[in-house]
């Protein structure tokens, strides 16, 4: 069975609750942009094309569902508002605001039409939100087949044969509308048999990569073993030759026109470790994820959350059980009270450290004087 994290068909949105995962697979609808914005907010469902996704949808199911304004005008402002509200849900993933971006576009040019009506404005939003679903998962796959065709042919280890792979927070079904980013690169990896391991990082402090990369794999019944962030440099130091790590791999929240990336916190620090250990590190993300709007990673606005979310776990009491609901999640406190927290959500590679940023069309590498030119791929 495919691992899906969002379910849609015309008139109805369905998302896992990442809150529960890995612990139990419940989902809940989503048919409002209030309720989306929420679910956005609170990570029931996260990942930069997950996120502008169930934005999207949610908008397309509200649309389906109302009692449309009479004109095409009114349905034309109400849709740019529900945009905008969207868009304030997280700041970091620009594919949100891309999303957002295009099918304003998409809308305004139905509403302009001659015989535009309310409902050839709704038409025409509803049917680029559905694209952006089915794009999705096809990008995706062009993505993990160029990246595992790189690794084969531009690391030692994949010259040689079957790769190990050092992955970190989750990029896979559950971050995207299917297969993933890095994850996917993984998972083609593993499909030729070209995989001989897969490491994945814990990513604290909101766990992505146990909780959610950890059961994908577990699911797609991919080798894989988890490692707590810490442990990643004793990886490439200790296992690195003999566990051929050809490569980490990593996705992206932004990455700006010269390339630097940010993404979830910890990957800056991967970064330098794959430099210091002659490692490669690849970032992995669809063309939507690159922003050429903003110039460097200074110019990115990194997400600060609660830390609540570092001085506290969740998760059932003990191992195994699965009896956990969204009322009965056991919390338990694991910092001492009154301390304070810095919690940044994501940190920004600088592109000197990135090898190569694999995309639906191919994998772009740096010129000779270590430019990335990404306006090249659009
Ligand atoms: O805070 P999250 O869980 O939404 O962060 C997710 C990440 O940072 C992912 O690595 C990134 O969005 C890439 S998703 C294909």
């Amino acid at each position: 069975m495919v691992l899906q994290a969002i379910k849609y068909s015309r008139g109805r949105l369905e998302i896992l609750d990442q809150l529960l995962l890995p612990h139990s697979e419940y989902c809940f609808d989503i048919d409002s942009c209030t309720m989306a914005w929420h679910a956005i907010k609170d990570m029931n469902t996260r990942g930069a094309p997950a996120i502008a996704i169930v934005a999207a949808l949610a908008l397309a199911v509200e649309l389906v569902k109302m009692k449309l304004p009479p004109s095409a005008e009114e349905v034309k402002l109400f849709i740019l508002e529900k945009l905008d509200y969207l868009v304030t849900s997280r700041p970091t993933a620009v594919n949100l605001a891309d999303a957002a971006g295009k099918l304003r576009s998409r809308t305004e040019e139905a509403a302009a039409k001659k015989n535009s009506t309310d409902k050839s404005v709704r038409e025409a939003y509803v049917m680029a939100a559905e694209m952006m679903l089915v794009d999705d998962v096809k990008d995706n796959e062009a993505i993990g087949k160029h990246g595992a065709d790189w690794i084969r042919n531009n690391t030692e280890a994949g010259k040689k044969g079957k790769v190990s792979m050092l992955t970190h927070c989750n990029t896979g079904s559950l971050a995207t509308a299917g297969y993933g980013t890095a994850l996917g690169v993984i998972r083609s990896l593993h499909a030729t048999g070209d995989l001989k391991h897969a490491f994945c990082t814990e990513t604290r402090p909101y766990n992505q990569g146990s909780r959610l990369t950890a059961f994908e794999l577990v699911h797609d019944k991919i080798p894989a073993t988890l490692i707590t962030d810490s442990m990643a440099a004793a990886l490439l130091l200790l296992k690195g030759p003999s566990e051929n790590i050809a490569a980490i791999v990593v996705g992206a929240d932004r990455v700006a026109a010269n390339g630097d990336t940010a993404n979830k916190i910890g990957t800056y620090s991967l970064a330098i470790l794959a430099k210091h250990h002659g490692v490669k590190f690849l970032v992995a993300a669809p063309r939507t994820t690159i922003d050429l709007k903003t110039r460097s990673g200074n110019d990115i606005v990194i997400e600060e959350r609660p830390g609540k979310e570092v001085t506290v776990v969740t998760g059932p009491r003990s191992e195994g059980d699965r009896r956990v609901d969204r009322d009965h999640v056991e919390t338990i406190s694991i910092a001492a009270f009154g301390i304070g927290v810095w919690n940044p959500a994501f940190d920004v590679t600088p592109a000197e450290l990135i090898d190569g940023i694999v995309t639906e069309v191919g994998v772009v590498e740096k010129d000779d004087d270590g430019v990335f030119h990404l306006d090249k791929i659009f």
